[in-house]
């Protein structure tokens, strides 16, 4: 049985964490297969509110196999804290399997990140701060670390006493940062890699495996489309593929076992850090999303930038996903405002265009084309069935899928796993 993906249309937050949950109740393994801490997944589920920066979200079910694929890179003491956060709260995590040809985010990429942002000074891209840049500066300068080494203490030693040298010599000599200390990171990571050793395997050929034996797969992604390094707003992304391409290459599986492709969407726009945003409201509208949708970074706490619905990004992001049906979250969000709108083409300087240039220049110079709704004034987090919301709800959503050019087959309407309406059945 091909596998399915679940990935983020905007710039992330979009509520991947509660539909991967959603999912997940029937899956035999969930793969995340990008990106690293700076995520930050959201679930509330009956054992309560959980917020996830590497666990898959497939965690909640006992029966799920979790994997951490290679494409991911893992900060040990965040997922170490991470685990004992969800086994104190009796989550069973005997489920979760990390790839040995995941690479780790050590304490030079964490310093590094640092240091760049501020040598960017105003150009700063916004990051998160995890050191996942660095990391996979790292990873594709043949200078990482991987998993399966950082479980062998001697190769462990090794690598990183080759690898800190020169790193030191970056941090300080260039950026007159403070050097990292060889020991004591040989001794934090030692106390990590001994915790998670267990989980520590070839998960690609366990994903194979579970593919060949017809077992349900969902490939969970992180981030989103325009944070991807090649199809987002470059520079202002981040340093893996959030696409769907990047998680057959995130997991070891070929790209023909993946059949559904599942793009998440909120009912409006928000993005976190630097980086043009065309419908960004810089008002009194935008301020009154980012509090009714207590719109701040899980993972950084800080407020996100808030706008109207941007369908121009979300068609170019169907198209280089290959999406095949929508979810759509976060609808009740708006469910107290006169009128909504949505943006379905940009102006760049006097012609309307209804694509995202790949220049910043450009894009930077594109003002939103509306399309104004009327809204609909009423509660919708009770509802369940699609007809019964409000009909200005309806036409609403009906057209953010007519604009995607795929079904919208789940609404969000409220944050915790029964808020949903599901109009067919997901894969
Ligand atoms: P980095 O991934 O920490 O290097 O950050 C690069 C850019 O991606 C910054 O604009 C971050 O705010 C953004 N970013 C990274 N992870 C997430 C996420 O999970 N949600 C939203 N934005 C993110």
């Amino acid at each position: 049985m091909p596998a399915v993906a679940v990935i983020g249309a905007h710039w992330g937050d979009e509520g991947k964490g509660r539909v991967i949950d959603f999912l997940a109740a029937n899956r035999d393994v969930v793969a995340r297969y990008a990106g690293g801490a700076n995520a930050g997944h959201t679930v509330i589920n009956d054992l309560g509110t959980f917020k996830l920066n590497l666990v898959p979200a497939g965690i909640f079910n006992p029966d799920c196999i979790c994997v951490i694929g290679n494409g991911v890179v893992v900060n040990p003491p965040a997922l170490v804290s991470e685990l004992k956060m969800l086994t104190d709260r009796g989550v069973a995590v005997d489920g979760l399997r990390i790839s040995e040809r995941a690479h780790v985010v050590l304490p030079h990429h964490l310093a590094l990140d640092v240091l760049e942002e501020q040598a960017r000074g105003a150009h700063a891209i916004g990051t998160t701060g995890n050191g996942i840049g660095p990391a996979y500066v790292d990873k594709t300068a043949r200078e990482g670390i991987r998993m399966g080494d950082l479980i062998r203490p001697e190769t462990f030693r090794e690598r990183l006493t080759q690898v800190l040298a020169r790193k030191n010599r970056l941090i300080t000599q260039i950026y007159g940062g403070t050097p990292i200390d060889l020991n004591e990171v040989l001794e934090d990571y030692g106390r990590c890699a001994e915790k998670l050793a267990p989980y520590v395997t070839e998960t690609g050929r366990l994903l194979r495996d579970a593919l060949k034996q017809g077992k349900r797969v969902l490939l969970e992604g992180a981030q989103a489309t325009m944070l991807d390094i090649d199809f987002g707003t470059y520079p202002y992304v981040t340093s893996s593929h959030p696409v769907a391409a990047g998680a057959s290459l995130g997991v070891g599986i070929g790209p023909n076992q993946i059949d559904e492709i599942i793009a998440v969407v909120k009912a409006y726009s928000s993005r976190v850090g630097g980086g043009p945003f065309v419908t960004e409201l810089v008002d009194e509208t935008g301020e009154r999303i980012r509090e009714i949708g207590q719109e701040y970074g899980t993972r950084t706490g800080r407020p996100r930038r808030c706008g109207w619905f941007d369908a121009v990004v979300g068609r170019y992001s169907c198209e280089v996903n290959g999406v095949t049906r929508l979810a759509v979250t976060r609808l009740d969000i708006l469910d107290t405002f006169d009128e909504i709108k949505l943006a379905v083409a940009y102006e760049l300087d006097g012609k309307r265009i209804d694509w995202v240039p790949a220049n910043l220049d450009d894009l930077e110079r594109c003002t939103p084309v509306y399309e104004t709704f009327p809204g609909w004034k009423a509660p919708t987090s009770h509802i369940r069935n699609f007809d019964d919301l409000p009909a200005n709800a309806r036409r609403y959503v009906e057209r953010i899928g007519d604009l995607l050019g795929a079904p919208v087959d789940m609404v969000g309407v409220g944050a915790s796993r029964m808020q949903a309406i599901v109009r067919r059945p997901l894969p």
